[in-house]
């Protein structure tokens, strides 16, 4: 057989080019050198679409897991499991009031996986929830939402807001007794706010009550506007961070490092000290191996692998967590949805159940008043609270720990009492049936509570001289209230709306 000009015989030339096919066909889609260098893990995240988002080179306070909690990476890792699953959830989902409760039940006995799809995004949603919550807990906690990071704190609790719109919108897709019942009291406390309150309400269901219009209002809501619009605002907030240059971090690692006099001996020169007189050139003044005055090479780590690998970890780790939880525990379903027959206890979704039992107490103060000042105040924080200093520190100080831990205390004992006496004197409405409605606005114990946070403010900041203390110390009591309420709220309240312990049983209809 006869040789090429490289002395190969037909089947090595053949080998060769598809060696030199395949290696072309690599190089256009894979553009960065060899990753055993920093030019080239720097080009891994910059030549890539989905790693350019990250900067190529990370602070080592933004690797502490200590410090995110990685709260931000699962919240966005239970959204992408979410619209996974939610669009192979959509090829067999019906939105009318006669096939949706049987398509769930198809998914359950016909469908195969059916039921562990339908478990996944139940479990990925309440799971959203409370990641995003404990994510803008942390980032309170860290106070970075301080300058240049406010903006994206004000999208952050747009985030928030779209979150809870997301779950409750898909709360009533099963169209079973939980869901409707839900809603029902859901889209009622709504109806509370002023002006527009009842307008809103009947925009959302279509008419007066809950019923076709108002699923295939929220079905569109779910399946489209809503997550667009959270992803789009979702790019705001991840832009953002690349624009404030990153995480936040405390001070000392924000700073310049000092920079350190080099020994004459290894300088191996004798050094001058500076004179006033002259200018000095940067090259000049900094010791170490890079002009960078700021973030010098020594407080960074390349963003390949250090970065990535975390964020894979914790990805696969949340996936498995939440494969693990949906094959051992399934999504509730009950009897189909029944508008004759209400449910008793008819509970709003968990993460509205504090608020339904403000209202329970009163209906302007639990559902208006609080909501309404709770986004304002969360909204102009950032604009308000503007020092620099404990940014980046858990909690602000060691006193910031403290006053966490006596707000937290002391609320749970405020709300406990405030129950206590709610239940066994009926409130005011109990102790004078006769009341006008204003007295019982004012005095019940959704009030109290507020007032008892506002005191407790203002008292820690006389005392500290510190406005952020004092804030760490309102949003622990609020956060502290929020959780105590919930959990009173599930698993405390039964039929009529009253008090039971974990242990007593519910009444027999
Ligand atoms: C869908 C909801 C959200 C997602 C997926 C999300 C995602 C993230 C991620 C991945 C980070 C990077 C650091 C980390 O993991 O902690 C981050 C940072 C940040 N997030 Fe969010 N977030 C959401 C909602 C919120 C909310 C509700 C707030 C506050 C109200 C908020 C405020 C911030 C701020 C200010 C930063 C910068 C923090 C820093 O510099 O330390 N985010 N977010």
């Amino acid at each position: 057989m006869k040789a090429n000009r490289h002395g190969e015989g037909m089947l090595g030339g053949f080998r060769r080019n598809a060696r030199l096919l395949f290696r072309n066909l690599l190089d256009s889609v894979v553009r960065h050198g060899p990753v055993d260098t920093d030019q080239g893990r720097a080009e891994i995240m910059n030549q890539n679409f989905f790693l350019h988002i990250f900067p190529v080179s990370v602070h080592k306070n933004t690797l502490r897991f200590g410090y995110t909690l990685g709260l931000g990476v699962i919240a966005f890792v239970l959204f992408l499991i979410l619209v996974v699953g939610g669009i192979v959830l959509m090829f067999y989902y019906v939105p009318a009031t006669d096939q949706a409760y049987q398509r769930m039940k198809d998914l359950e006995f016909v469908v195969s996986n059916g039921n562990l799809l339908r478990n996944i995004h139940r479990w990925a949603a309440h799971g959203m929830v409370a990641a995003v919550f404990l994510h803008m807990c942390r980032v309170f906690y860290t106070g970075s939402f301080r300058p240049p990071r406010e903006f994206n704190w004000v999208v952050g609790v747009v985030l928030f807001f779209l979150t809870l719109l997301l779950s409750f919108t898909g709360y009533l897709l099963p169209w079973d007794q939980l869901a409707f019942w839900a809603i029902t009291v859901g889209t009622n406390i709504m109806s509370y706010f002023p002006f527009v309150g009842k307008e809103m309400r009947y925009l959302l269901l279509g008419g007066n009550e809950v019923g076709q219009e108002a699923l295939i209002r929220f079905y569109v809501l779910h399946v489209a506007i809503l997550p667009v619009l959270l992803l789009a605002v979702l790019g705001v907030h991840f832009w953002r961070i690349r624009k404030d240059g990153g995480l936040s971090r405390p001070e000392e690692d924000a700073s310049p490092s000092a920079p350190v006099p080099l020994p004459a001996a290894e300088s191996g020169a004798e050094v001058f000290p500076p004179d006033t007189r002259k200018t000095y050139g940067l090259m000049e003044l900094v010791r170490g191996r890079t002009p960078m005055v700021d973030r010098g090479p020594e407080d960074t780590l390349m963003a390949w692998p250090h970065l990535v690998f975390r964020l894979l970890t914790l990805s696969i780790l949340t996936l498995t967590a939440f494969m693990i939880l949906s094959l051992l525990v399934g999504a509730p379903l009950k009897d189909i949805a029944n508008p004759q027959f209400p449910e008793n206890p008819a509970k709003a979704p968990w993460y509205f159940l504090a608020l339904q039992e403000l209202v329970s107490y009163s209906a302007f103060v639990g559902g208006v008043f609080i909501p309404f000042l709770t986004l304002v105040a969360l909204m102009v924080i950032p604009y308000i609270d503007r020092e620099s200093t404990g940014t980046g520190v858990w909690f602000h100080s060691p006193r910031g720990r403290r006053i966490a831990w006596l707000a937290g205390l002391s609320t749970t004992a405020v709300v406990s009492l405030l129950l206590f006496l709610q239940i066994r004197t009926g409130g005011m409405r109990g102790l004078y049936p006769d009341a006008p409605q204003w007295l019982v606005d004012v005095i019940n114990p959704a009030s109290l509570l507020l007032l008892y946070l506002i005191v407790f403010f203002f008292v820690t900041g006389y005392v500290t001289d510190s406005l952020r203390e004092a804030s760490v110390g309102l949003f622990t009591g609020f956060v502290t209230a929020l959780t105590t309420l919930t959990i009173v709220g599930v698993y405390l309240r039964g039929p009529n709306w009253e008090f039971f312990w974990f242990w007593q049983s519910w009444p027999v209809p």
